[in-house]
């Protein structure tokens, strides 16, 4: 069966399991189109083009097709599964395509050659991905990270947090925003080891995965400077310690413009229009909001055009419908909450 994704046209297989009407599709999701995406989003707005680009763990290749096609770069992709190789040769016959194929297994082997941009979207955790990655990245290249391990990050059992990832999870409201800082104070560690300091340019929780863009930059400076974000700092649960997390911005506050015809363009906007006030560390629950107050408990965009308009920063956040990031303090909340009209 054939599939339209940006700029591209890709042959994907259907897989019929048990069951009337059970179909589905292999090395191809519908949902990751905004991952894909954002892709094309960052690259368009972070790298010159002409670079080279190595979409590690191909699928059936449509995102580094695309990455070719709508970015303009030379790209390899890779891939270890036969089958879904397949898929990428025709897929590169039917786009017209340049890109070169290569067949590692990626947790052992790399596609030789240095690179500016890398994506890592592997099923589960890019931790056997990392030491790749940072050997064969350019300096200012960047990185994309999609991790489906957000159980783990999220602290559904905080002992495989702490052993994987050496973190401790917070597990209530805020769980996802820890998690996510937690998988960028992870990569930080790593790629300090490779002399590499980070920067996130854009973060992405798309309910069942955490997707991260990283610029990296070689040296001692920038290493050590990425790593003085990474802390263990107080949770809210109760008032225990944990992390070590990123504490730095999720998002970069850079100038950017929308690629034209991104099917997620709505969604990126969304995500855009609220990334600079998201870069506030952690954000309040308005129900725990309401509990404190006494039951008061206004709609979420009320109250946050309240406090716009006293002058603070305030917006709703990725990480849950009822989270409010803002940099005015509980106090001064609860005060605005007794106000008339709200
Ligand atoms: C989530 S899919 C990739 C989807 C694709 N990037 C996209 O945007 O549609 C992960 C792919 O990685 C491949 N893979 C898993 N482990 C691998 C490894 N160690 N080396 C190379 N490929 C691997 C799988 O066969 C699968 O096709």
């Amino acid at each position: 069966m054939n599939v339209r994704e940006g700029l591209v046209e890709i042959e994907v297989p259907e897989v019929f399991s048990k069951g009337p009407g059970k179909r589905s599709i292999a090395y191809y999701s519908r949902s990751m189109v905004i991952s894909r995406d954002l892709t094309i989003f960052i690259i368009r707005n972070y790298l010159k083009e002409g670079g080279r680009a190595l979409d590690l763990l191909g699928g059936s290749g449509v995102r580094g097709l695309r990455i070719e096609k709508e970015c303009n770069m030379d790209v390899t992709i890779n891939e270890k599964n036969r089958e879904a190789l397949k898929f990428i040769h025709r897929n590169k016959e039917l786009n017209g395509s340049n890109a070169r194929i290569t067949e590692c297994n990626a947790e052992r082997c790399f596609p030789d050659g240095f690179y500016d941009y890398i994506d890592i979207d592997p099923y589960g955790t890019p931790v056997p991905f990392l030491d790749g990655a940072f050997k064969s990245i350019r300096n200012k290249g960047i990185i994309g990270i999609t991790s489906t391990d957000v159980s783990n990050l999220a602290g559904t059992n905080p002992d495989k947090t702490f052993y994987l990832y050496h973190s401790i999870p917070e597990r209530n409201y805020l769980k996802h925003e820890v998690g996510m800082r937690i998988l960028i104070a992870y990569v930080s560690k790593r790629a300090a080891e490779y002399g590499f300091g980070i920067e996130p340019l854009l973060s992405y929780f798309g309910g069942y995965y955490y997707r991260i863009f990283l610029r990296v930059r070689r040296g001692k400076k920038w290493a050590v400077g990425s790593l003085s974000y990474v802390q263990e700092i107080f949770g809210r649960g109760y008032f225990r310690k944990i992390g070590p997390l990123w504490i730095g911005n999720l998002h970069s506050n850079a100038e950017y413009t929308i690629p034209s015809n991104l099917e997620s363009e709505k969604e990126i906007l969304n995500l855009l229009r609220i990334s600079n006030d998201e870069n506030l560390l952690f954000f309040y629950s308005t129900e725990e909001l309401g509990r404190f107050s006494g039951g008061i408990m206004p709609r979420i965009d009320n109250l946050i055009n309240r406090l716009r308009e006293q002058g603070y920063r305030a917006s709703r956040t990725q990480f849950s419908p009822v989270g409010l990031k803002t940099n005015c303090t509980l106090p001064c909340i609860l005060k605005i909450l007794k106000m008339k009209d709200l």
